[in-house]
């Protein structure tokens, strides 16, 4: 049977981590360069979207819920340009701090295209801040979380490794979830501290990192499922999701079988661009759980929602109509043998 997909109106949701603007370059192949031998790109147009925790954030404002964004950028023109950008979603930007002498992390995609053709990413470069925020800067952003904890039905953390997420956070995080917040970590380099969250969303290369294994060890779902039975013993949590890019998604722990669930991906394969695909499945996997339904069901609704947002340019986002049609035609989890 196909989920009903909840109203999630009510939910009130706080988004932590490492905030990114990621900046597209639009251009067109001209010719090959007489400089070098590369390809010399016509500039068409530019633009800045919400990376990282910012685009959790705006997957979870999408689908209706009350936002609130923790985080910092720099006291750049990046990071005013991503406040504003926010605000216009209706993102609570309180819990943003800005920092002097600091880089918004920023991510500069160029894309290439030829006229009707669909775009292709040709380079990416990256602009870093030297450190990760100040102890004192993280510790007023965590506190801030704390203040308002009262008031949240969720904790999603997203962690890009520009040093938000930390053991610190690990503390905070359980502490909410032993209160009955749904806390969610989408994890990248950091789960130490985070024992006792309500859930992890890694992807299959994360879930090999966090157990000691190469990613190639990792392609057969059987060995997804002997890898997670292994992080759940070291890293308790209620629900492992692990994310597997066009091959779906997998769901370890509390009510599973032993072996786990599994889901194929969702959508009609033509994928246009995958990036941020994890942000969509880790925020609707949070709201579903929030609405109290069942880990099964969360996982098909994740996974219904990110084969929507992978059809779009961009980290995209999925709203409740977007969902409510692509639950009708997503695959049912299934056992995994
Ligand atoms: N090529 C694809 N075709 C269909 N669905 C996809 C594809 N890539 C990703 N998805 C969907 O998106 C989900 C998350 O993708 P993925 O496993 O790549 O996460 P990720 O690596 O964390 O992504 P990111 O960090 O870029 O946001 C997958 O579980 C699947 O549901
Ligand atoms: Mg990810």
């Amino acid at each position: 049977m196909n989920p009903l997909v909840p109203d999630f109106t009510s939910l009130r949701v706080s988004v932590i981590g490492d905030i990114i603007a990621d900046h597209y370059l639009v251009t067109q192949p001209r010719s090959l360069s007489r400089e070098a031998p590369v390809m010399v790109l016509r500039y068409k147009s530019e633009d800045f979207q919400a990376g990282g925790a910012a685009n959790v954030a705006r997957n979870v404002r999408a689908l209706g819920a009350a936002t609130r964004l923790h985080g910092c950028v720099g006291r750049d023109v990046r990071g005013r340009e991503l406040i504003e950008l926010l605000e216009g979603f209706r993102i609570d930007t309180m819990g943003v701090e800005t920092i002097p002498e600091w880089t918004t992390p920023t991510k500069t995609r160029i894309v290439a295209a030829e006229p009707r053709r669909s775009l292709q990413q040709v380079l990416r470069v990256d602009r870093e801040p030297a450190r990760p925020a100040a102890a004192e800067i993280r510790a007023k952003i965590r506190e801030r979380v704390v203040s308002l904890a009262q008031a949240i039905d969720v904790l999603l953390i997203s962690d890009y490794d520009y040093g938000m997420v930390d053991a610190e956070l690990g503390a905070l995080a359980t502490e909410l979830a032993s209160r009955g917040v749904v806390v969610v970590l989408d994890p990248r380099s950091h789960i130490a501290g985070f024992e006792g969250v309500t859930a992890m969303t890694p992807n299959v290369g994360e879930l090999a990192r966090f157990t000691g294994r190469e990613l190639d060890e990792l392609a057969d779902i059987k060995d997804i499922s002997a890898a997670a039975g292994e992080l759940l013993a070291r890293c308790p949590m209620r629900w492992l999701l692990v994310t597997r890019g066009n091959k779906g998604m997998a769901l370890f722990g509390e009510g599973c079988p032993e072996r786990g669930i599994a889901v194929d991906a969702s959508g009609s394969g033509d994928v246009t661009d995958v990036t941020g695909a994890g942000d969509t499945a880790a925020a609707v996997f949070a709201l579903a759980l929030a609405s109290k339904l069942d880990a099964p069901t969360a996982m098909q609704l994740a996974n219904a929602a990110s084969g929507v947002v992978v059809m779009e340019h961009g980290a995209a986002v999925c709203t409740p109509d977007q969902l409510r049609e692509a639950s009708e035609r997503t695959p049912a989890p299934v056992r995994i043998a």
